[in-house]
């Protein structure tokens, strides 16, 4: 038998194979940074793990949801389940067993030529691997940088197995996390995330805290202002320093302070305190607090 009727007769019994083959690709929408890379292996082969409908069989979407991205809305191609990755994983292409006595190979392709398969004409310097690959294989990092990649399978008898589903649609991400090289991840107050159809990781900050790298802590979200005053950050050099605009008849750094001089039974269930000849505060009995009669610590006034 010739090489050329065997693989013919691979290809039928393939075709045979992946009449309802088509499956859901398993993915989350947001997915956290990595803080070690990690190896994927794709198994190229029409038999398994390989989609066709973009946004549910490949995406795994709900499509009743999907109204903002429209792009892609009528791509519906066979393709190996699409990959993100991190800049930094390491890729392996295994080959289907019954084309590694007939080799493989991969060649980089434009978005255009992954839709349609590639016809002859490609370049020499596209093709992934320097020859045909049977097994386990590497893809050199050089074809992994940041950005969207398309490889298809590339045969001499033309395009019958990137028809079938032989073309992977790869994204590369990068994080933009760190203040400084070795910074701890969105300075240790959020989370690095990307979202499936964003391009970068990017922190999400925990509550109180802001800036791109979740530098900031946002002071007035502490509310240290009371009595219904209003809080102004005061400096971005310091970051905790805040300024309180107090309503009338209140004062003191955080408007605690009531404008007057203690008078008989001014606080209601607690203890009068004079701060300044002209301010005073109510030091509330257990189990209340108010704002007639103001909440301090006791320990706070001391002396
Ligand atoms: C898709 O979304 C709709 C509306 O949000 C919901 O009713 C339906 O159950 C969802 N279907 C799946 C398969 O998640
Ligand atoms: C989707 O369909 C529209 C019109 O039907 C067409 O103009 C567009 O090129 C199609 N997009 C793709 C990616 O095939
Ligand atoms: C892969 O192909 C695309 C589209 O033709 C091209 O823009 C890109 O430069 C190629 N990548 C490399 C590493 O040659
Ligand atoms: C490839 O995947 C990216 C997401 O990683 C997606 O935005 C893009 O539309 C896909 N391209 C094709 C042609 O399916
Ligand atoms: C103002 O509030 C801050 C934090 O809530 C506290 O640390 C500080 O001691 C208060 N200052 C005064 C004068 O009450
Ligand atoms: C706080 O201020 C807002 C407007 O600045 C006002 O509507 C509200 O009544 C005030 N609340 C109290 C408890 O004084």
């Amino acid at each position: 038998m010739t090489t050329k009727s065997a693989f013919c007769m691979v290809v039928f019994f393939l075709q045979l194979c992946i009449v309802n083959g088509q499956g859901i690709c398993e993915r989350q929408m947001i997915t956290e940074w990595r803080t070690e890379p990690k190896p994927t292996i794709i198994k190229w082969t029409p038999r398994e793990n390989v989609c066709s409908d973009f946004y549910t069989e490949c995406w795994n979407m709900n499509k009743s949801i999907l109204g903002e991205i429209s792009e892609e809305r009528n791509l519906s191609i066979p393709q190996i389940c699409p990959l993100q990755l991190q800049l930094g994983d390491s890729l392996f292409i295994s080959s289907e067993p019954s084309f590694q006595s007939y080799g493989m190979n991969l060649v980089n392709v434009s978005k255009e030529e992954f839709i349609n398969c590639p016809r002859a004409g490609f370049l020499q310097e596209q093709l992934i691997f320097v020859c045909q690959i049977k097994g386990l294989h590497q893809v050199d990092p050089n074809w992994l940088g940041v950005g969207t990649h398309y490889f298809a399978e590339l045969h001499k008898r033309g395009p019958l197995l990137c028809n079938m589903g032989l073309r992977l649609n790869v994204t590369v991400k990068q994080q933009f996390c760190q203040q400084s090289l070795g910074a701890p991840l969105c300075s240790g107050h959020g989370k690095c995330l990307s979202h499936i159809w964003e391009k970068t990781y990017n922190c999400h900050c925990f509550s109180q805290y802001s800036g791109t790298f979740c530098q900031k802590f946002d002071i007035c979200s502490a509310k240290p202002c009371h009595n219904n005053a209003s809080c102004t950050e005061k400096s971005e050099l310091s970051g905790d320093s805040y300024e309180c605009t107090c309503p009338p008849k209140f004062s003191g750094k955080n408007c605690t302070e009531i404008v007057g001089q203690c008078q008989p039974s001014t606080c209601f269930n607690g203890n009068c305190i004079n701060v300044t000849p002209n301010t005073f505060l109510c030091e509330c009995d257990k189990g209340f607090t108010g704002r007639k009669h103001l909440f301090l610590l006791s320990s706070s006034l001391s002396v």
